[in-house]
């Protein structure tokens, strides 16, 4: 069976550096390249944060860096949820691995162009290089075989009441997006929120006993103190909720629904309003995620990190 060439877009970022081991594990999946946004912290210190752990972890993947911020705003970060370096936690050696000397929509071009089969792209930041990507290479389009995005929500917001965190940075690129016939395979707070690991599940990680998993854990520890000051007892895995579902979309449950993006609510900025009443006059734009099998999903992920720890994988 041949693999799915993928490009992962992303924000590293705890939950997307566990994205990226998910997807680097799969025998399903070809990772032709990283490419880099500003959103938890700044581009260059997600592309540290990147750099620094494919070299610990000596996986060999090309890393692009793109734009610093969304296409019409400043740039917000996200300190409380993952700290001044966007990656609290891990004490990782300085990167050995540089990026290419490309920026990141001329990776994705690059790849794409190149590439025998139809790409699919796991963005899982504010979708600013996805956006500048697709207006770029009108003629690429046809070439994207679907995007299984994190970002969205249907219902409760983590940025503001009603958004969430990647779509509510750059609004105007997550419209570029959603309205680009590409299809679209939202992993939304509804069903990322359901995608947790409680500290039990963490302490099983870390007996895994590979450096796979002690970063994973390390990365968990962390980024877990955020939510148990929320109130809640699981750690969502929102990044890694866009690859699982590449790699088996069984385990998900869904809507196809029409979605579009408020770019000019005061309080709803950024809200994927999605028309699931009886009366939307809309085609579904997009495949929305509502539910997964958790232990199935938790599953995938201790397995991830057995495989990469019996090594070979992007070496
Ligand atoms: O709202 C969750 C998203 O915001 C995740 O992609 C996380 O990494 C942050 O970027
Ligand atoms: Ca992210």
């Amino acid at each position: 069976m041949s693999k799915t060439p993928i490009i992962i877009d992303c924000d590293p970022g705890h939950d997307d550096a566990i994205a990226i081991l998910m997807a680097a594990a799969s025998d399903k999946l070809d990772i032709k390249g990283i490419t880099i946004v500003g959103g938890n912290q700044t581009l260059e210190k997600c592309l540290n944060n990147t750099l620094k752990f494919l070299s610990h972890l000596d996986l060999h993947i090309p890393v692009a860096a793109g734009a610093e911020g969304p296409l019409l705003r400043g740039l917000t970060v996200a300190p409380y949820a993952h700290g001044d370096s966007g990656m609290d936690g891990p004490q990782l050696p300085p990167a050995t691995q540089k990026p290419v000397e490309m920026n990141a929509v001329q990776l994705m071009e690059k790849i794409v162009r190149e590439s025998e089969q139809k790409v699919t792209l796991c963005p899982m930041g504010p979708l600013t290089n996805i956006a500048i990507f697709l207006r770029a290479n009108p003629d690429l389009i046809e070439k994207i075989d679907k995007i299984s995005l994190m970002g969205g929500t249907t219902l409760i917001g983590n940025r503001t009441p009603t958004s969430e965190f990647n779509i509510w940075e750059d609004p105007e690129a997550a419209d570029i997006v959603f309205r680009s016939g590409i299809p679209l395979f939202m992993q939304g707070l509804d069903v990322t929120y359901q995608a947790g690991v409680n500290d039990d599940e963490i302490a099983q990680i870390r007996a895994i006993g590979n450096k796979y998993s002690t970063f994973v854990a390390d990365l968990l520890d962390f980024f877990s103190k955020y939510h148990r000051n929320l109130g809640r007892m699981y750690t969502p895995l929102h990044d890694p909720c866009a690859v699982a579902y590449v790699i088996d979309p069984d385990m998900f449950t869904t809507e196809d629904h029409y979605v579009e993006i408020d770019m000019d609510g005061e309080l709803t900025l950024g809200t994927t309003v999605t028309h699931n009443f009886g009366r939307c006059t809309h085609a579904p734009n997009c495949t929305v995620s509502l539910g997964i099998d958790r232990e199935k999903f938790v599953k995938l992920l201790f397995d991830s990190l057995e495989i990469l720890g019996r090594g070979g994988r992007y070496a």
